[in-house]
This record gives structure tokens, sequence and C-alpha cells, in this order.
């Protein structure tokens, strides 16, 4: 029997969590965990997304702000947006969403990001503290550490004997899954674009983490019986089925053939995604416990 990993109902625990941990430190401290997001231009699918992020916020009880900037904002402008919101006591978290306009460089701004506040995990201080295993101070990337928690329920804390196969070579997911999985024990194998035979590496994955941005890539057959499959692409397809000019999303995976051979695997949407927004509020809950001398929950 497959299992489906409901990436909803783990979320919803993360945001109970979350919620918790927000009123305590309320109350202990009179600390009200807060976070900035920032959005460049008008891209609709980044104000889908930023708005959801502002949203949930609220939810768990958050000072949450939105700061909205033209598509012609200069760089030297946003800089110092981001510098106000470095020295602004009343904000733990400071996410600019990506990408940016063409004129900004996107890694300049990352980098000026206060790494204390990097709740992406971004930052080349979070990212060098994640592959040295620091991560006990570090801001984890919310995507990789959304995924690690359904792996966690799928195949526990410690993936010792296991291989491991990430699909994706990205700054944002790829890497810092491949250093989460390996702090956990796993054998990790990293495949990609120029990789010689992805299908029989993939076959070798007890645990299949695809990240590459392309609509249903990995098949049924690619899949090892058993295996735990975490799809983190999140692709929008014509659907003239539905109707004329319709849509839908689907993952990274051919879900229905991958769910006949995997032992878990999860769902797009209703997998990951939902992990994410989760997880980017328990960096934002754990950034306002250290910036109160506190000692943050665990997720
Ligand atoms: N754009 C798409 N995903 C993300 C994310 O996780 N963080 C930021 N800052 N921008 C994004």
């Amino acid at each position: 029997m497959t299992t489906r990993i409901d990436g909803k109902d783990v979320a919803a625990s993360v945001i109970e969590t979350v919620k918790a941990g927000a009123a305590a430190l309320k109350s202990s401290s009179n600390v009200v965990p807060g976070i900035a997001v920032v959005i460049v231009g008008e891209d609709p699918a980044s104000q889908v997304y930023v708005s959801s992020k502002g949203k949930k916020a609220k939810e768990c009880g958050f000072h949450s702000v939105q700061h909205t900037l033209a598509e012609t904002t200069s760089e030297a402008d946003l800089l110092a947006l981001v510098e106000a919101l470095n020295i602004d006591p009343a904000i733990h978290g400071i996410l600019v969403q990506l990408p940016l306009p063409g004129h900004i460089d996107d890694g300049r701004v990352i980098q000026a990001i206060n790494p204390a506040k990097d709740v992406d995990g971004f930052h080349v201080i979070n990212t060098g503290k994640l592959t040295t295993g620091d991560v006990d101070s570090a801001f984890v990337p919310c995507t990789p550490a959304g995924s690690m928690l359904l792996i966690e329920r799928a195949r526990g804390k410690d993936l010792s004997g296991l291989n491991a196969v990430v699909i994706g070579r990205s700054n944002i997911v790829g890497k810092p899954m491949a250093s989460l999985l390996l702090m956990a024990n796993a054998t990790v194998t990293v495949g990609h674009s120029r990789t010689a035979d992805l299908p029989a590496l993939c076959r070798n994955a007890d645990i299949l983490v695809a990240a590459v941005g392309r609509p249903e890539m990995v098949k049924g057959d690619w899949v090892k019986p058993g295996a735990t499959v975490i799809d983190v692409g999140i692709n929008r397809i014509p659907a003239p089925e539905r109707g004329e000019g319709k849509s839908r999303l689907v993952g990274d995976v051919a879900y229905e053939e991958c769910a006949q051979v995997a032992g878990a695997i999860t769902p797009v949407p209703g997998g990951v995604g939902p992990m994410t927004i989760a997880m980017l509020m328990a960096n934002t809950l754990v950034s306002a416990y250290r910036h109160a001398g506190q000692t943050p929950p665990s997720f």
C-alpha cells in the first residue's frame, strides 16, 4: 500500500507549534515575532506567494509588514530598505521575494540581509553553517527544511544505510536538501541535467527528491519499489480537458504511475507546497526567540 504524504496535515501541526511558541514568547518576554516581506514589481505568481505569506504570519500572531516596490525601483533603494529592516528591532525575519527585476542583482540584495534575520536561509553565512552542520544557529531554506520533515514522517530521523537521490542542484532546494539528507546519515547523490543516466540513478534511490521544474519528468519506472518520493515541483500546464484556456498544477513526478511503485509519495498540490510557508513561519519564530536570548522550540 502506498502512503500519500499529506503536507497540509504536517504543515498544520507545524503552524500549531508556531502559534503556541509565539504566544509563549509574548507572555514570557513581551516579544511579538515580526516578519517583513519585500516584493519588487508585479509578477502575478510572486504576488500570490507574498500575500499568502502575510496572511499566514497574521494567523500565527506575528507582526507582519509587506513592502511593495515598483518594478523600476533602483538596487540602491532596495538595499536601503533592506538596511532599514536589518536594524528594525520589531522585525526578526526579512524575505525579499525572488526573482527580482533584471536590473537588480539578486545576490547583492540577499547578501545584504542580516544573516540573523535571513529566514529564507539564502545568505552565505547560513548556507555555510548548514553545510558544516551548524544547523542550531543557521536558518535552513524553507522548502528543503519542509521536505525533510515529510521524509522524517515516512522514514524516521536516521537515514543510515539508505540511498537518497536529489534531482536538481539549485542553491534554494537541491544543494541544501543534499546537505540535510547527508546530516541524517543518508548516502546522497545529486542528479541534474548533465547526469548520464538519470532514470538508472533514481532507480537506486530509497528516498527520491525531485526539484527540477519539469512537469512530470520522473516516471514510474524510475522509482525503486517502496521508495519515498518527495515532489518539490510546482508546474502549471495547459488542461484543455477542463475547458478552453484552463490549466492545472503538476509536480516534477508523474504522480499516478509513481504512486503504483513508491512506498510513500507527496501529491502536488498539497505536499511540499504547504510545508514551505509553514517553515518560513517556523524560521521567523526561531529568529524571534534567538533575538530574545531564549531557546526556540524545535520542529
Ligand atoms: N521565490 C520562489 N520561492 C521563493 C522563496 O522560497 N523565497 C524567496 N525569497 N523567493 C522565492
